[in-house]
């Protein structure tokens, strides 16, 4: 009886210390990760606004991948170029599938292609999308509407500079979405093929598409306008290009892009601002497009912001 019961408390002691052991070292089969707490896991070690500042910090010191709880829920949080490239690119059939986020369901955000998981739906929204997005000639297609929007926008600028973020806004708000709807539109009543799932879907799509578009576009062309006040050397560089390109008789077209490479790195450079890489960007805090000219091809590439902002493996648009 003596030994059952001090078998017993042995079991108990074990439970209590491996609970401790857990609690002081963090599980050591995930991978390295901040001290969390029962509960609330690491919540209370985020910042409301900024959570990037604090990966990154997280990233200095546990390294490219580094495990944290929210409240009960385990993340991952990858934080270097390199391993988003190992896992999502070349293990995107494993990692680019969605979890249930059961309080957007509760918002009725669900059958929309950022959550969809894997399966018909998934393919057949993506299919969509690649077909108005993908090919040369579908971009194409968009460019007059995009010379017509951006005359609106350049008048706007003119007569109301002060309201840039409104102008922004409605520029943005006003261009790919609607089209592709048309087009899935016209595509399913041409063929007979309407019915009220497809338009479900369609609708869907397009809010999706709508959602995913704006704010990022806005986002960019915001970063844009700080960029070109706090660095006004940098602007006029720009328009000393322009005026010794294009001169002042007519506006730059899409066809003169070629001839503005200039532009072409002040672009990147602010698609480079969401990455803090000092070996591939140095001084990172520094707004400087001069960091991708003289490059070679691969040199160019290697670094081009653009193979890392849009996402990785299958699902970026
Ligand atoms: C500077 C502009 C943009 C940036 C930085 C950006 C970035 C991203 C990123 C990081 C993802 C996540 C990919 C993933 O799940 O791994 C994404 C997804 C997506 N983006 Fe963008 N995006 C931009 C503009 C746009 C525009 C203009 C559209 C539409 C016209 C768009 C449509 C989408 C859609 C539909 C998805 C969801 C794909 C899916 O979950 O399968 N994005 N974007
Ligand atoms: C930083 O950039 C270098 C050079 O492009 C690359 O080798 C390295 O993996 C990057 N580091 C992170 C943390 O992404
Ligand atoms: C994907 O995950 C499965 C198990 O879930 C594993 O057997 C397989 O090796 C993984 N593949 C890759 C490329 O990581």
């Amino acid at each position: 009886m003596g030994g059952f019961v001090s078998l017993g408390f042995a079991v108990l002691l074990a439970l209590v210390l491996r609970q401790l052991y857990r609690v002081l070292r963090g599980n050591p089969r995930t991978p390295p990760g901040p001290r969390s707490l029962p509960f609330i896991g690491n919540v209370h070690q985020l910042p409301m606004e900024f959570h990037e500042r604090k990966f990154f910090e997280w990233g200095r010191q546990y390294g490219g991948i580094i495990y944290a709880t929210l409240f009960q829920t385990p993340v991952i949080i990858v934080n270097s170029a390199e391993v988003a490239h190992d896992l999502m690119d070349k293990r995107s059939a494993n990692y680019s599938d969605r979890p249930v986020f059961p309080l957007l369901e509760l918002m009725g955000w669900t059958n929309v292609l950022t959550q969809l998981r894997y399966g018909e739906q998934f393919r057949k929204h993506r299919k969509w999308i690649q077909d108005a997005f993908q090919s040369k000639a579908a971009l194409k297609s968009f460019q007059p509407l995009q010379r017509r929007e951006t005359s609106i926008l350049l008048s706007s600028l003119v007569s109301s500079p002060e309201a840039f973020a409104d102008h922004f806004r409605r520029d943005t708000a006003g261009t790919a979405a609607p089209s592709l709807t048309g087009t899935l539109l016209e595509e399913h009543y041409a063929r007979g093929g309407m019915t009220a799932q497809a338009e479900d879907e369609i609708r869907r799509l397009s809010g999706t598409i709508y959602a995913a578009g704006t704010d990022t576009t806005v986002t960019g062309l915001r970063t844009f306008m700080l960029a070109m006040v706090r660095n006004p050397e940098v602007f006029k560089k720009a328009q000393q290009e322009i005026d010794k390109v294009i001169g002042s008789d007519r506006l730059p077209g899409f066809e003169d892009r070629e001839a503005l490479p200039y532009l072409d790195c002040i672009l990147k450079e602010v698609y480079r601002g969401m990455t803090r890489n000092e070996t591939a960007y140095p001084n990172p805090e520094v707004f400087r497009p001069e960091r991708f000219m003289g490059l070679t091809g691969t040199e160019a590439d290697d670094i081009d912001p653009r193979r890392i902002i849009f996402g990785f493996g299958r699902r970026p648009v």
